[in-house]
Protein backbone atom coordinates (compact mmCIF):
# COMPACT_ATOMS: atom_id res chain seq x y z
CA UNK A 1 0.00 0.00 0.00
CA UNK A 2 0.94 3.46 -0.68
CA UNK A 3 -0.13 6.77 0.92
CA UNK A 4 0.51 9.47 -0.13
CA UNK A 5 -0.60 13.30 0.54
CA UNK A 6 0.49 16.94 0.29
CA UNK A 7 -0.36 19.76 0.44
CA UNK A 8 0.69 23.65 -0.82
CA UNK A 9 0.21 26.55 0.00
CA UNK A 10 1.10 30.15 -1.34
CA UNK A 11 1.31 32.65 0.96
CA UNK A 12 0.80 36.30 1.04
CA UNK A 13 -0.05 38.02 -1.99
CA UNK A 14 0.54 41.16 -1.12
CA UNK A 15 1.65 44.78 -5.29
CA UNK A 16 1.50 47.05 -9.72
CA UNK A 17 1.05 46.23 -15.25
CA UNK A 18 0.20 43.73 -17.98
CA UNK A 19 2.17 43.02 -21.37
CA UNK A 20 0.14 40.97 -24.10
CA UNK A 21 1.63 37.53 -24.44
CA UNK A 22 2.71 36.96 -27.73
CA UNK A 23 -0.05 34.95 -29.79
CA UNK A 24 1.16 31.11 -29.50
CA UNK A 25 -0.93 30.47 -31.97
CA UNK A 26 -1.21 27.25 -31.10
CA UNK A 27 -3.80 25.28 -32.58
CA UNK A 28 -3.10 21.77 -32.10
CA UNK A 29 -5.72 19.02 -31.17
CA UNK A 30 -6.51 19.03 -27.61
CA UNK A 31 -4.36 15.67 -26.35
CA UNK A 32 -1.51 16.92 -28.14
CA UNK A 33 -1.62 20.08 -26.32
CA UNK A 34 -1.75 18.69 -23.07
CA UNK A 35 1.01 16.12 -24.05
CA UNK A 36 3.39 19.18 -24.35
CA UNK A 37 1.63 20.58 -21.32
CA UNK A 38 2.36 17.69 -18.91
CA UNK A 39 5.99 17.27 -20.21
CA UNK A 40 6.64 20.88 -19.36
CA UNK A 41 5.07 20.18 -16.01
CA UNK A 42 7.37 17.34 -15.77
CA UNK A 43 9.95 18.98 -16.78
CA UNK A 44 9.50 21.46 -13.99
CA UNK A 45 9.63 18.46 -11.98
CA UNK A 46 13.18 17.32 -12.58
CA UNK A 47 14.33 21.26 -12.33
CA UNK A 48 12.92 21.58 -9.15
CA UNK A 49 14.75 18.21 -7.91
CA UNK A 50 17.75 19.30 -9.26
CA UNK A 51 17.56 22.47 -7.46
CA UNK A 52 16.85 21.19 -3.81
CA UNK A 53 19.89 20.06 -1.74
CA UNK A 54 20.42 16.60 -2.75
CA UNK A 55 22.02 15.53 0.74
CA UNK A 56 18.82 14.99 2.24
CA UNK A 57 15.85 12.46 1.19
CA UNK A 58 12.95 14.25 -1.00
CA UNK A 59 9.43 13.96 -1.29
CA UNK A 60 7.29 16.04 -3.58
CA UNK A 61 4.05 16.38 -5.21
CA UNK A 62 5.42 18.10 -9.20
CA UNK A 63 1.13 17.81 -9.86
CA UNK A 64 -0.15 19.98 -6.49
CA UNK A 65 3.42 22.38 -6.82
CA UNK A 66 2.62 23.21 -10.51
CA UNK A 67 -1.16 23.35 -10.10
CA UNK A 68 -1.46 25.82 -6.99
CA UNK A 69 1.67 28.11 -9.43
CA UNK A 70 -1.08 27.85 -11.99
CA UNK A 71 -3.80 29.64 -9.55
CA UNK A 72 -0.92 32.31 -8.71
CA UNK A 73 0.24 32.57 -12.73
CA UNK A 74 -3.77 32.90 -13.52
CA UNK A 75 -3.38 36.27 -11.63
CA UNK A 76 0.16 37.42 -13.13
CA UNK A 77 0.70 39.95 -15.69
CA UNK A 78 3.77 41.76 -16.87
CA UNK A 79 7.57 40.36 -15.67
CA UNK A 80 6.08 38.27 -13.36
CA UNK A 81 3.69 36.42 -15.61
CA UNK A 82 6.78 36.19 -17.85
CA UNK A 83 9.41 34.58 -15.04
CA UNK A 84 6.58 31.98 -14.33
CA UNK A 85 5.87 31.07 -17.83
CA UNK A 86 9.70 30.67 -18.20
CA UNK A 87 10.39 28.58 -14.68
CA UNK A 88 7.18 26.50 -15.20
CA UNK A 89 8.49 25.78 -18.60
CA UNK A 90 5.24 26.85 -20.56
CA UNK A 91 7.61 29.27 -22.31
CA UNK A 92 9.51 26.63 -24.12
CA UNK A 93 7.18 24.47 -24.47
CA UNK A 94 4.99 27.00 -26.32
CA UNK A 95 2.23 26.63 -24.66
CA UNK A 96 0.18 30.26 -24.53
CA UNK A 97 -1.52 31.44 -21.65
CA UNK A 98 -5.32 29.80 -21.59
CA UNK A 99 -3.62 26.15 -22.76
CA UNK A 100 -1.73 26.22 -19.66
CA UNK A 101 -4.92 26.43 -17.36
CA UNK A 102 -6.94 24.74 -19.80
CA UNK A 103 -4.25 21.87 -19.14
CA UNK A 104 -4.98 21.79 -15.56
CA UNK A 105 -8.21 21.34 -16.07
CA UNK A 106 -8.02 18.42 -18.67
CA UNK A 107 -5.71 16.61 -16.82
CA UNK A 108 -7.72 16.85 -13.35
CA UNK A 109 -10.50 15.29 -15.44
CA UNK A 110 -8.00 12.35 -16.51
CA UNK A 111 -7.16 11.90 -12.93
CA UNK A 112 -10.78 11.35 -12.69
CA UNK A 113 -10.84 8.66 -14.93
CA UNK A 114 -8.21 6.42 -13.46
CA UNK A 115 -8.74 3.07 -13.27
CA UNK A 116 -8.39 -0.02 -10.24
CA UNK A 117 -9.15 0.92 -6.76
CA UNK A 118 -7.03 3.73 -5.81
CA UNK A 119 -7.47 6.68 -4.40
CA UNK A 120 -6.59 9.87 -5.89
CA UNK A 121 -8.06 13.15 -5.51
CA UNK A 122 -7.22 16.38 -5.42
CA UNK A 123 -8.33 19.98 -4.03
CA UNK A 124 -7.93 24.05 -4.25
CA UNK A 125 -9.63 26.47 -2.67
CA UNK A 126 -8.54 29.95 -2.05
CA UNK A 127 -8.82 32.66 0.78
CA UNK A 128 -9.83 35.95 0.60
CA UNK A 129 -9.13 38.49 3.19
CA UNK A 130 -13.16 39.87 4.02
CA UNK A 131 -13.57 43.20 2.10
CA UNK A 132 -10.95 42.45 -0.54
CA UNK A 133 -12.21 42.37 -3.76
CA UNK A 134 -11.38 40.19 -6.30
CA UNK A 135 -11.84 40.89 -10.21
CA UNK A 136 -14.52 39.37 -11.48
CA UNK A 137 -12.54 37.80 -14.60
CA UNK A 138 -9.95 35.90 -12.25
CA UNK A 139 -12.32 34.17 -9.38
CA UNK A 140 -14.27 32.78 -12.48
CA UNK A 141 -11.30 31.45 -13.91
CA UNK A 142 -10.50 30.04 -10.60
CA UNK A 143 -13.47 27.77 -10.98
CA UNK A 144 -13.40 27.13 -14.57
CA UNK A 145 -9.68 25.87 -14.79
CA UNK A 146 -8.79 25.07 -11.15
CA UNK A 147 -12.42 24.25 -9.68
CA UNK A 148 -11.53 26.28 -7.09
CA UNK A 149 -13.63 27.65 -4.40
CA UNK A 150 -13.18 31.31 -2.86
CA UNK A 151 -13.62 31.98 0.61
CA UNK A 152 -13.85 34.87 3.14
CA UNK A 153 -11.52 34.79 6.14
CA UNK A 154 -10.36 37.74 8.29
CA UNK A 155 -6.14 37.78 8.28
CA UNK A 156 -5.81 40.09 11.01
CA UNK A 157 -7.17 36.83 13.27
CA UNK A 158 -4.14 34.98 12.46
CA UNK A 159 -4.87 31.97 14.70
CA UNK A 160 -8.24 31.32 13.23
CA UNK A 161 -6.26 31.41 10.07
CA UNK A 162 -4.86 28.59 11.08
CA UNK A 163 -7.08 26.72 12.42
CA UNK A 164 -9.14 26.70 9.33
CA UNK A 165 -6.10 26.36 7.15
CA UNK A 166 -4.56 23.29 9.09
CA UNK A 167 -8.60 21.64 9.33
CA UNK A 168 -8.03 21.86 5.53
CA UNK A 169 -5.00 20.13 5.19
CA UNK A 170 -5.84 17.15 7.55
CA UNK A 171 -9.50 16.82 6.12
CA UNK A 172 -7.90 17.24 2.23
CA UNK A 173 -4.51 14.71 3.43
CA UNK A 174 -7.16 12.07 4.63
CA UNK A 175 -5.41 13.15 8.21
CA UNK A 176 -2.00 12.66 7.28
CA UNK A 177 -0.54 15.87 7.13
CA UNK A 178 -1.67 17.76 10.83
CA UNK A 179 0.04 21.19 10.33
CA UNK A 180 0.28 22.49 7.00
CA UNK A 181 1.03 25.85 8.54
CA UNK A 182 3.20 25.88 12.13
CA UNK A 183 3.39 29.89 12.11
CA UNK A 184 0.63 32.20 12.10
CA UNK A 185 0.72 33.83 8.54
CA UNK A 186 1.15 37.47 8.31
CA UNK A 187 -2.08 39.73 9.21
CA UNK A 188 -1.37 41.45 5.72
CA UNK A 189 -2.12 38.54 4.00
CA UNK A 190 -4.79 39.00 1.55
CA UNK A 191 -4.93 36.06 -0.48
CA UNK A 192 -3.88 32.61 -0.10
CA UNK A 193 -4.19 29.83 -2.42
CA UNK A 194 -4.25 25.68 -1.29
CA UNK A 195 -3.66 22.76 -3.05
CA UNK A 196 -4.37 19.20 -1.71
CA UNK A 197 -3.56 16.23 -3.24
CA UNK A 198 -3.64 12.84 -2.29
CA UNK A 199 -3.47 9.83 -3.11
CA UNK A 200 -3.68 5.61 -2.09
CA UNK A 201 -2.89 2.82 -4.25
CA UNK A 202 -2.27 -0.40 -4.01
CA UNK A 203 0.17 -2.67 -5.84
CA UNK A 204 -1.31 -4.71 -8.85
CA UNK A 205 1.37 -7.62 -7.35
CA UNK A 206 1.50 -6.62 -3.58
CA UNK A 207 4.44 -8.07 -1.24
CA UNK A 208 4.18 -10.94 0.89
CA UNK A 209 4.61 -9.65 4.28
CA UNK A 210 6.69 -12.94 5.13
CA UNK A 211 9.48 -12.34 2.45
CA UNK A 212 10.12 -8.72 4.02
CA UNK A 213 13.60 -8.65 5.80
CA UNK A 214 15.88 -6.90 7.95
CA UNK A 215 18.77 -6.34 5.45
CA UNK A 216 21.85 -3.61 4.94
CA UNK A 217 20.88 -0.61 2.85
CA UNK A 218 23.92 1.63 2.13
CA UNK A 219 23.03 5.28 2.56
CA UNK A 220 24.76 7.71 0.17
CA UNK A 221 27.11 8.61 2.96
CA UNK A 222 28.24 5.11 2.81
CA UNK A 223 26.61 4.41 6.23
CA UNK A 224 24.93 0.81 6.18
CA UNK A 225 21.64 0.53 8.41
CA UNK A 226 19.46 -2.46 8.88
CA UNK A 227 15.88 -1.59 7.19
CA UNK A 228 12.99 -3.89 6.29
CA UNK A 229 13.11 -4.77 2.85
CA UNK A 230 10.48 -6.72 0.84
CA UNK A 231 11.23 -9.11 -1.47
CA UNK A 232 9.10 -10.88 -4.54
CA UNK A 233 9.87 -12.97 -7.64
CA UNK A 234 7.48 -11.40 -10.66
CA UNK A 235 7.16 -10.22 -13.69
CA UNK A 236 7.86 -6.56 -14.18
CA UNK A 237 8.56 -4.32 -17.25
CA UNK A 238 12.43 -3.76 -16.17
CA UNK A 239 15.11 -2.23 -17.91
CA UNK A 240 18.97 -2.06 -17.47
CA UNK A 241 19.55 1.64 -19.07
CA UNK A 242 23.21 1.92 -19.84
CA UNK A 243 23.00 5.16 -21.07
CA UNK A 244 22.03 6.38 -18.01
CA UNK A 245 23.55 3.90 -15.66
CA UNK A 246 20.40 3.12 -14.09
CA UNK A 247 18.24 0.41 -13.43
CA UNK A 248 14.23 0.74 -13.89
CA UNK A 249 11.47 -0.98 -12.90
CA UNK A 250 7.68 0.00 -13.02
CA UNK A 251 5.60 -1.15 -10.02
CA UNK A 252 1.76 -1.04 -11.63
CA UNK A 253 -0.82 0.34 -9.03
CA UNK A 254 -4.02 -1.74 -9.42
CA UNK A 255 -5.77 -0.85 -12.30
CA UNK A 256 -2.09 0.11 -13.85
CA UNK A 257 -2.78 3.43 -15.22
CA UNK A 258 -0.89 4.76 -12.10
CA UNK A 259 2.79 3.34 -11.73
CA UNK A 260 5.73 4.26 -9.17
CA UNK A 261 9.03 3.98 -11.30
CA UNK A 262 11.79 3.20 -9.55
CA UNK A 263 15.37 4.29 -10.75
CA UNK A 264 18.49 2.85 -9.27
CA UNK A 265 21.76 3.75 -9.80
CA UNK A 266 24.48 0.85 -11.27
CA UNK A 267 27.05 -0.48 -8.64
CA UNK A 268 29.81 2.16 -10.64
CA UNK A 269 27.20 5.13 -11.05
CA UNK A 270 25.69 7.36 -8.15
CA UNK A 271 22.66 8.79 -7.65
CA UNK A 272 23.86 12.41 -7.83
CA UNK A 273 24.92 11.55 -11.71
CA UNK A 274 21.37 10.33 -12.63
CA UNK A 275 19.46 13.15 -11.21
CA UNK A 276 21.59 15.50 -13.40
CA UNK A 277 21.27 14.21 -16.24
CA UNK A 278 17.72 13.09 -16.00
CA UNK A 279 14.73 15.15 -18.31
CA UNK A 280 11.26 14.12 -19.68
CA UNK A 281 13.01 12.54 -23.01
CA UNK A 282 15.22 10.31 -20.70
CA UNK A 283 12.21 9.11 -18.86
CA UNK A 284 10.19 8.48 -21.81
CA UNK A 285 13.19 6.41 -23.41
CA UNK A 286 13.49 4.59 -20.55
CA UNK A 287 10.04 3.68 -20.66
CA UNK A 288 10.03 2.84 -23.97
CA UNK A 289 12.54 0.47 -23.70
CA UNK A 290 11.67 -1.60 -20.69
CA UNK A 291 10.32 -4.82 -20.82
CA UNK A 292 8.53 -7.49 -19.04
CA UNK A 293 11.08 -9.71 -17.26
CA UNK A 294 10.96 -12.06 -14.74
CA UNK A 295 13.14 -9.81 -11.64
CA UNK A 296 14.18 -10.77 -8.56
CA UNK A 297 12.24 -7.35 -6.66
CA UNK A 298 14.38 -6.33 -3.20
CA UNK A 299 12.72 -2.88 -2.32
CA UNK A 300 12.87 -1.30 1.12
CA UNK A 301 9.65 0.00 3.24
CA UNK A 302 10.29 3.48 3.38
CA UNK A 303 7.87 6.65 4.72
CA UNK A 304 9.23 10.01 4.19
CA UNK A 305 8.07 13.38 4.98
CA UNK A 306 8.91 16.27 3.78
CA UNK A 307 8.55 20.70 4.60
CA UNK A 308 9.36 23.18 2.43
CA UNK A 309 9.62 26.37 1.83
CA UNK A 310 10.18 27.13 -1.80
CA UNK A 311 10.85 30.97 -2.40
CA UNK A 312 14.51 30.80 -2.71
CA UNK A 313 14.40 27.69 -4.77
CA UNK A 314 12.02 29.00 -7.22
CA UNK A 315 13.80 32.39 -7.09
CA UNK A 316 17.13 30.71 -7.76
CA UNK A 317 15.32 29.12 -11.03
CA UNK A 318 14.70 32.97 -12.23
CA UNK A 319 11.61 33.53 -10.51
CA UNK A 320 12.18 36.93 -8.90
CA UNK A 321 9.51 39.55 -9.75
CA UNK A 322 6.61 37.49 -8.12
CA UNK A 323 7.85 37.39 -4.55
CA UNK A 324 9.55 40.88 -4.91
CA UNK A 325 7.17 43.22 -2.88
CA UNK A 326 7.56 46.37 -5.35
CA UNK A 327 8.29 44.79 -8.68
CA UNK A 328 5.42 41.93 -8.57
CA UNK A 329 1.99 42.50 -10.57
CA UNK A 330 -0.77 40.20 -9.93
CA UNK A 331 -3.11 42.21 -11.37
CA UNK A 332 -4.87 40.38 -12.82
CA UNK A 333 -6.52 39.34 -8.93
CA UNK A 334 -6.93 42.33 -8.02
CA UNK A 335 -7.00 45.93 -9.24
CA UNK A 336 -5.41 47.64 -6.41
CA UNK A 337 -2.23 45.83 -7.61
CA UNK A 338 -0.26 45.31 -4.03
CA UNK A 339 0.07 41.36 -4.04
CA UNK A 340 3.25 39.74 -4.20
CA UNK A 341 3.91 35.98 -3.52
CA UNK A 342 5.31 35.60 0.13
CA UNK A 343 6.27 32.14 0.04
CA UNK A 344 5.86 28.68 -1.28
CA UNK A 345 5.31 26.05 1.34
CA UNK A 346 5.02 22.50 0.14
CA UNK A 347 4.30 19.65 2.40
CA UNK A 348 4.53 15.63 1.49
CA UNK A 349 4.26 12.47 3.36
CA UNK A 350 4.66 9.12 1.81
CA UNK A 351 4.25 6.13 3.23
CA UNK A 352 5.22 2.64 0.76
CA UNK A 353 5.13 -1.17 2.08
CA UNK A 354 3.60 -4.30 0.91
CA UNK A 355 0.14 -3.88 1.05
CA UNK A 356 -2.76 -4.50 -1.28
CA UNK A 357 -6.47 -3.67 -0.17
CA UNK A 358 -8.03 -6.93 -1.32
CA UNK A 359 -8.43 -10.55 0.39
CA UNK A 360 -6.60 -12.31 -2.58
CA UNK A 361 -3.35 -9.25 -1.68
CA UNK A 362 -0.73 -12.01 -1.70
CA UNK A 363 -1.21 -14.36 -4.35
CA UNK A 364 1.56 -13.82 -5.94
CA UNK A 365 3.15 -17.10 -6.81
CA UNK A 366 7.30 -16.88 -6.72
CA UNK A 367 8.53 -18.87 -10.10
CA UNK A 368 11.16 -20.80 -9.68
CA UNK A 369 13.55 -20.16 -13.07
CA UNK A 370 16.91 -22.20 -14.14
CA UNK A 371 18.46 -19.22 -15.33
CA UNK A 372 19.63 -16.60 -13.05
CA UNK A 373 17.34 -13.98 -12.94
CA UNK A 374 18.43 -10.41 -12.52
CA UNK A 375 17.87 -8.47 -9.58
CA UNK A 376 16.40 -5.00 -8.73
CA UNK A 377 17.55 -4.43 -5.39
CA UNK A 378 17.34 -1.42 -4.10
CA UNK A 379 19.59 -1.43 -0.99
CA UNK A 380 21.20 1.74 -2.07
CA UNK A 381 19.84 5.31 -2.82
CA UNK A 382 17.22 5.64 -5.34
CA UNK A 383 14.51 8.36 -7.56
CA UNK A 384 11.00 7.00 -7.64
CA UNK A 385 8.32 8.85 -9.56
CA UNK A 386 4.49 7.87 -9.48
CA UNK A 387 3.20 8.74 -12.69
CA UNK A 388 -0.12 9.13 -14.39
CA UNK A 389 1.03 6.22 -17.26
CA UNK A 390 -2.29 7.45 -19.59
CA UNK A 391 -0.71 11.36 -19.86
CA UNK A 392 2.66 10.62 -18.44
CA UNK A 393 1.97 13.27 -15.58
CA UNK A 394 4.52 12.79 -12.27
CA UNK A 395 1.99 13.24 -9.63
CA UNK A 396 4.87 12.76 -6.93
CA UNK A 397 8.54 12.84 -7.10
CA UNK A 398 11.21 11.69 -4.76
CA UNK A 399 14.65 10.28 -3.61
CA UNK A 400 15.68 8.03 -0.77
CA UNK A 401 19.56 8.54 0.47
CA UNK A 402 19.21 7.46 4.05
CA UNK A 403 16.82 5.39 5.73
CA UNK A 404 17.09 4.76 9.59
C1 LIG B 1 -15.00 20.63 -7.57
O1 LIG B 1 -14.69 20.75 -6.20
C2 LIG B 1 -15.71 20.30 -5.35
C3 LIG B 1 -15.30 20.63 -3.92
O2 LIG B 1 -13.99 20.28 -3.65
C4 LIG B 1 -15.91 18.79 -5.56
O3 LIG B 1 -16.92 18.31 -4.73
C5 LIG B 1 -16.28 18.56 -7.03
O4 LIG B 1 -16.37 17.17 -7.29
C6 LIG B 1 -15.27 19.18 -7.96
N1 LIG B 1 -15.74 19.11 -9.32
C7 LIG B 1 -14.99 18.67 -10.32
C8 LIG B 1 -15.60 18.70 -11.69
O5 LIG B 1 -13.85 18.26 -10.14
C1 LIG C 1 -11.25 41.30 11.47
O1 LIG C 1 -10.81 41.11 12.80
C2 LIG C 1 -10.43 42.30 13.44
C3 LIG C 1 -9.74 41.94 14.76
O2 LIG C 1 -10.56 41.08 15.51
C4 LIG C 1 -11.65 43.21 13.59
O3 LIG C 1 -11.28 44.42 14.21
C5 LIG C 1 -12.21 43.49 12.18
O4 LIG C 1 -13.42 44.22 12.30
C6 LIG C 1 -12.47 42.19 11.43
N1 LIG C 1 -12.80 42.50 10.07
C7 LIG C 1 -13.95 42.14 9.49
C8 LIG C 1 -14.16 42.56 8.08
O5 LIG C 1 -14.76 41.45 10.10
C1 LIG D 1 5.93 -14.33 -16.20
O1 LIG D 1 5.96 -14.41 -17.60
C2 LIG D 1 6.24 -15.72 -18.08
C3 LIG D 1 6.42 -15.64 -19.57
O2 LIG D 1 5.45 -14.80 -20.17
C4 LIG D 1 5.09 -16.65 -17.66
O3 LIG D 1 5.34 -17.94 -18.13
C5 LIG D 1 5.01 -16.65 -16.14
O4 LIG D 1 3.93 -17.40 -15.72
C6 LIG D 1 4.88 -15.21 -15.59
N1 LIG D 1 5.03 -15.26 -14.16
C7 LIG D 1 4.21 -14.64 -13.30
C8 LIG D 1 4.54 -14.75 -11.84
O5 LIG D 1 3.25 -13.99 -13.67
C1 LIG E 1 -1.91 -4.64 5.26
O1 LIG E 1 -3.30 -4.87 5.26
C2 LIG E 1 -3.71 -5.81 6.24
C3 LIG E 1 -5.19 -6.10 6.05
O2 LIG E 1 -5.90 -4.91 5.90
C4 LIG E 1 -3.40 -5.25 7.62
O3 LIG E 1 -3.78 -6.17 8.61
C5 LIG E 1 -1.91 -5.00 7.71
O4 LIG E 1 -1.61 -4.39 8.94
C6 LIG E 1 -1.45 -4.09 6.59
N1 LIG E 1 0.00 -4.02 6.60
C7 LIG E 1 0.64 -2.87 6.58
C8 LIG E 1 2.12 -2.94 6.60
O5 LIG E 1 0.07 -1.78 6.52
Amino acid sequence: MLLLSMTIILGTLTIHDAVPLEDQNDVGNPVKRNYRFVEANNQFALSILNALDKKNNIIMSPWSFSMTLGMAYLGASGSSAREMEEVLGYRSAGIERDLVHDGFRIEESALKRVHGKNELSSANVVLVQEGYTLSKSYKDDLKRYYNSSTTEINFTRPQSVLQWVNAWGYWTSNSKIKQILTETPPKTTKLMLLNGVYFKGNWLNPFNPEHTRLEDFTNENGRKVTVPIMHMINNVSYVAYHKLGVYAVNFPYDGEDINMMVLLPTENNNLNAVEDKLTTAVLEDILAQMEMQTINVGFPKFELKDDRKMKETLKSLGMQSAFSENEADFSRIAETRDLYLEEVIHKAVIQVNENGTEANANTVIPLMNKRKLPEFFANRPFLFLIRNMRSGAILFIGHVVQLE
